[in-house]
């Protein structure tokens, strides 16, 4: 493992363009649920009750009700060794873009500036009348569906199911990804497409994908290099940052 993580943090030494993409495991160790696995949100709720277009335009209080609670468990967490390694490892770097599935604002709080967030915000909500988006911080406790300042019901700026992901974040993920030499995936199962995706076009542009994650996953055997173990032990150690940094 040791030697492993010297040539991971050997290749972050002499990469020129990274890109990250993260997924709820980085946050894990922060106390954010992840999805899938035994602990995972989609285990305890079902996302087409909640996390889709019909089940808002069904019952708006009741998606407001679960976004609430999720902004709420966020709130009591924060950002991780991970999440900060990964905000140092953009000082200085011009090629280094943060593409995260993520919607729980760690990155940003940790210091990340260049983050493209696919699935949306948790604390941002928008108008899909009139595009008005604003942040939802401080607000977790409000009972009421926000309105825009023309009145309409607004909605969380998250991505649901069924739907397409913003089109200007997926573009300029998937143009780093393409550009990168060096393509590090941190705590994601990868079934989730387009994101899941974008390792696999870094790996045809000719990058060196990394993997960092507890367990195996779908690409295990895409990475040129796999670290197993938990994103906020070994971000830190690849990305040359001492823990606690
Ligand atoms: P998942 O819950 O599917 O996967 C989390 C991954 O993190 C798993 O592969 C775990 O093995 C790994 N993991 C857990 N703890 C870890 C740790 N401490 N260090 C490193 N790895 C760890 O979450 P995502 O892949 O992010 O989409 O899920 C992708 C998308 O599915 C989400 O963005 C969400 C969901 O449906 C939307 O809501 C649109």
């Amino acid at each position: 493992m040791k030697q492993r993580i010297a040539l991971a943090s050997e290749w972050v030494g002499r990469a020129r363009r990274i890109v990250v993409l993260t997924g709820a495991g980085i946050s894990a160790e922060s106390g954010v649920p992840t999805f899938r696995g035994d602990e995972g949100l989609w285990k305890r709720h079902r996302p087409e009750k909640l996390a889709t277009p019909e089940a808002f335009r069904r019952n708006p209080r009741l998606v407001w009700e679960w976004y609430r609670y999720r902004q709420a468990l966020v709130e009591k967490t924060r950002p991780n060794d991970a999440h900060r390694a990964l905000a140092r490892l953009e000082e200085g770097r011009e090629g280094f873009l943060l593409v995260t599935q993520n919607i729980d604002g760690h990155h940003e709080r940790a210091g990340s500036r260049k983050v493209v967030e696919l699935h949306g915000n948790l604390f941002r909500a928008r108008c899909d009348e009139c595009g008005e988006r604003r942040s939802m911080r401080g607000e977790t406790a409000s009972t009421t569906i926000p309105r825009c300042a023309r009145g309409h019901e607004m909605r969380p700026d998250v991505v649901w199911f069924g739907e397409a992901l913003p089109v200007p974040a997926l573009e300029e993920a998937w143009k780093g990804a393409t550009q990168s030499d060096l393509f590090l995936v941190i705590g994601t199962s990868a079934q989730v497409h387009p994101a899941a995706s974008l390792p696999l076009a870094a790996k045809e542009s000719g990058s060196r994908v990394v993997e960092v994650n507890t367990a195996e996953t779908v690409l295990t055997d895409v990475a040129d290099l796999v670290l197993r173990g938990r994103a906020a032990k070994i971000v830190p150690l690849i990305a040359r940052v001492e823990k606690g940094a």
